[in-house]
């Protein structure tokens, strides 16, 4: 049985993660920040879940302090999108700090914290997007959110060698666009779709994979 830690999983690809999970017979270690959500009808003893917000340094030092053992799989998932701002003079600038706060600093600061739990052979999922790609970038905007994931993108590149020398190795996930509350209702995939996808990258995922960028059914991306 595998340990996993999910953040954001109340809802959307996160709860999706946490239920593929614990149907393949792993251990779920599931945060949510306000609203415990989705996992409230999730009914296993294989499932804990933990409020957490992921800017919050002691709390996350307190799910780490509650795990006993090591664990295989942290999958930073949690995220927020920007104001969809149509110019450079509608940017938000406090949100947009914000943006880069939860879709970069914060994953960073996770697996800063989960870093000595990790152990060789354990896989550390960033949830990214398509949106990080500059190459892809060709209708801009969304100014926060791409440069948010530009950003993840090159701190797990950055991290890639240290882990490495660890034995732990880093996906750059891209889920798709998905029907979520981040991906509204006109997305072109289901939750199930993306998460089927996503589980079959981390269960392929090797140490000689390490620092790949790929979406949900294998296709690389172009930085
Ligand atoms: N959906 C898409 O089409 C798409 C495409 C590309 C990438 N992604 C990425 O995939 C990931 C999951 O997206 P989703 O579509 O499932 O979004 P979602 O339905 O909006 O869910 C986002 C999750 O992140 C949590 N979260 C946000 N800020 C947090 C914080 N400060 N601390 C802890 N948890 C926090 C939310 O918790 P609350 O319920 O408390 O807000 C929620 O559980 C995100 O990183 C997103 O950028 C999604």
């Amino acid at each position: 049985m595998k340990s996993i830690v999910i953040t954001g999983a109340n809802r959307g690809i996160g709860l999706e993660l946490a239920k593929q999970f614990l149907a393949d017979g792993d251990r779920v270690f599931a945060t949510y920040r306000n609203d415990v959500g989705g996992l409230s009808d999730i009914q296993t003893n294989n499932l804990t879940v933990h409020k957490m917000d992921v800017r919050d340094s002691d709390g996350i030092q307190n799910l780490v302090d509650l795990i006993d053992g090591n664990i295989d799989v942290l999958v930073n998932n949690a995220g927020i999108s920007d104001g969809r701002w149509q110019s450079i003079s509608e940017i938000d600038m406090e949100h947009a700090l914000e943006v880069i706060e939860v879709n970069s600093i914060a994953p960073l600061l996770v697996t800063q914290k989960f870093q000595n739990k990790m152990k060789s052979g354990s896989k550390l999922v960033m949830m990214s997007s398509l949106m990080g790609s500059i190459s892809d970038c060709m209708s801009g905007k969304s100014y926060a959110y791409r440069a948010s994931k530009t950003a993840l993108n090159m701190f797990s590149i950055a991290m890639k060698n240290e882990l490495e020398s660890q034995g732990i190795s880093i996906l750059i996930m891209h889920p798709g666009w998905v029907e979520t509350d981040m991906g509204g209702p006109n997305a072109p995939l289901s939750v199930e779709e993306s998460v089927n996808g996503i589980m079959a990258r981390i269960n392929e995922q090797t140490l000689a994979m390490t620092g790949r960028y790929v979406q949900f059914d294998g296709t690389p991306i172009e930085w």
